[in-house]
């Protein structure tokens, strides 16, 4: 009788490895989610090209920060900020599509701490000010972008 008792406690067991297996691969999140009422934000930006301009801008704070240098100097800097225009176009509800990868893709393996986190929203800070962007636009995008960190900070 007890080792019925047994065999049926294992197999209940076993029959939910699968559902904790589905539990513990929790989708990644939608690395552009598209927010139609940032429209005016985007404006604020200066469309598309405003974006590109910011992103030369980013990069180049980024490249002269030695904490994030490492990062990205070796990366294919022109395809990163391609795809941060985008992500970002998305995010203020502009007319663009995201082509890049998730955010645990893409910086999976990469060991960001959250003081690396810290450090490059500083530098978009640093760029978005260069470039006369207002405080409440560049805030509503950074509080788009601020939950990321879950999927992007390793340790
Ligand atoms: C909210 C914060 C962040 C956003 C929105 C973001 C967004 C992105 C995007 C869109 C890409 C391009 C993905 C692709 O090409 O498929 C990318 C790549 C990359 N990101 Fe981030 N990122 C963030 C934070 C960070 C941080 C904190 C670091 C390091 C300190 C970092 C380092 C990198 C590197 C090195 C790549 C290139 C990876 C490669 O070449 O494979 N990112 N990121």
């Amino acid at each position: 009788m007890l080792k019925h008792i047994r065999m049926a406690v294992a197999a209940t067991l076993l029959a939910l490895v699968p559902v904790g297996l589905v539990l513990a691969q929790t989708a990644p999140a939608d690395p552009a989610p598209a927010h139609p009422e940032l429209r005016g934000v985007l404006d604020q930006f200066g469309g598309e090209a405003g974006l590109v301009a910011l992103m030369d801008d980013f990069m180049a704070i980024m490249l002269a920060n030695p904490e994030l240098a490492p990062f990205f100097e070796f990366s294919d800097q022109a395809m990163v900020k391609r795809h941060l225009v985008e992500q970002f176009c998305v995010i203020l509800g502009g007319g663009c599509t995201y082509t890049g990868r998730d955010m645990v893709e893409s910086h999976r393996g990469l060991a960001i701490t959250r003081g690396n986190f810290n450090a490059l929203v500083e530098d978009l800070q640093t760029a978005m000010n260069r470039r006369g962007i207002p405080f409440r636009a560049q805030n509503q995008l950074l509080a788009k972008l601020a939950p990321m960190h879950r999927e992007i900070v390793e340790r």
